[in-house]
């Protein structure tokens, strides 16, 4: 029989998660939808072929017998929508951030496990096979020890406009929104290492700049006064357990040459880059910088299907869940840790 899915908050990034069901064939069918803006819901409905629409997930998750569920509301309506489904007997997977705080994403993990029902992050920067490819090299030794990395994210003017600037529904600025991505990718390559001490700082010194047009994501919620009370930079030091420390950049919107992501890893045999998936290293005495052939990238179509699929595949037994709740619980310390370094001016030691 079918997986029975429901998918809910139908704006943008739903409709990755819908085309990633629509993926797996009949081993599952999307039998309900809902938002809070009966517009969407019918409109995802219409679009994916979906029977039953709503604009409350409680009615969904009483009057539908789901397996599972996709939340893909904004932010800080994550914790609520995942808790009422792990009640309702669903499994989850909530998109990242995985909540507002690390004290709501303790309490959807302790959701699932009451419920013995699975909860995984949408870190679908994980799926990539720029993340396989370097876990690879870094498996069979040639890196080294990895003492640094750097993990940037910025836009030079990439606001996603509708709530993500509005504090009370986002949790905050690119840090929660962008940086949680390089975050979570980074520290997934180096072997999910503990964090144990942060110095962070942010600025809000150029705020939405919402007069030029973008190309980056945007929300497709309309908001007739946007609010921007997040800030636009964020930049952190984060130290593991084992010593090694990442340096975290990300903005919306800074006055910077271009827009640049990558992650950069720096062991004592070599370092990494992934965009372009090169190896930094000496060689016959000389310096020498190897370029991977392949495919090493990620494909944003591609890796939200195969996210979808580990999902589905993690519910029947067939696959390991390669995003939990208890990754989704380490990045939200880490970043409140963050926000309160950058509110204090001091160092934040990561409480056990
Ligand atoms: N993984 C990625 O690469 C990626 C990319 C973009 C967005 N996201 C994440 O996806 C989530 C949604 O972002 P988006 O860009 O799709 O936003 P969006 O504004 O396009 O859509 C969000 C939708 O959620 C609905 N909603 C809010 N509260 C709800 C509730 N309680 N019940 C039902 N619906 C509710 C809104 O009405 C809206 O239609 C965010 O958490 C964002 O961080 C992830």
């Amino acid at each position: 029989m079918a997986l029975k899915v429901g998918v809910i908050g139908n704006g943008g990034i739903s409709r990755c998660h819908a085309r990633g069901y629509k993926a797996l064939g009949d081993r599952v069918e999307i039998v309900a939808c809902c938002d809070i803006v009966e517009e969407k819901a019918k409109a995802f409905a219409e679009e994916f072929d979906v029977k039953n629409y709503y604009t409350d997930c409680k009615t969904m998750l009483e009057e539908n017998e789901l397996d599972l569920v996709s939340v893909c509301t904004w932010n800080s309506a994550h914790a609520e929508c995942t808790i009422a489904a792990l009640n309702a007997g669903c499994n989850v997977i909530c998109e990242k951030p995985m909540a507002m705080n690390a004290q709501q994403a303790i309490e959807m993990k302790e959701a699932a496990e009451k419920n013995g029902k699975l909860l995984m992050v949408g870190f679908v920067r994980r799926q990539g096979n720029d993340a396989a490819a370097a876990i690879d090299f870094i498996n069979k030794g040639y890196l080294g020890d990895i003492y640094f990395a750097k993990a940037t994210y910025l836009r030079r003017c990439g606001f996603p406009g509708g709530w993500f600037g509005n504090k009370s529904l986002s949790g905050g600025g690119p840090l929660i929104d962008l940086g949680v991505h390089v975050i979570d990718l980074t520290r997934y390559i180096m072997g999910n290492p503990r964090p144990v001490t942060v110095f962070g700082a942010t600025f809000d010194k150029i705020g939405a700049r919402s007069h030029i047009k973008t190309t980056a994501w945007e929300s497709e919620t309309v908001v007739e006064k946007p609010v921007f009370d997040v800030e636009d930079l964020a930049v952190a030091m984060i130290r593991f357990d084992n010593g090694a420390v990442l340096q975290v950049e990300t903005s919306f919107n800074l006055n910077t040459k271009s827009s640049s992501g990558d992650i950069e890893l720096f062991g004592d045999k070599a370092g990494l880059t992934l965009e372009p998936f090169e190896l930094h290293t000496e060689c016959n005495g000389r310096i020498a910088d190897i370029s991977i052939s392949g495919d090493n990238g990620f494909d944003f179509d591609r890796d939200f299907n195969r996210e979808i699929k580990n999902f589905a595949d993690a519910v029947e037994g067939k696959a390991q869940c390669i995003a939990t709740a208890d990754d989704g619980v380490e990045l939200m310390k880490i970043l409140d840790a963050v926000y309160l370094s950058a509110k204090t001016g001091k160092s934040v030691d990561i409480a056990r």
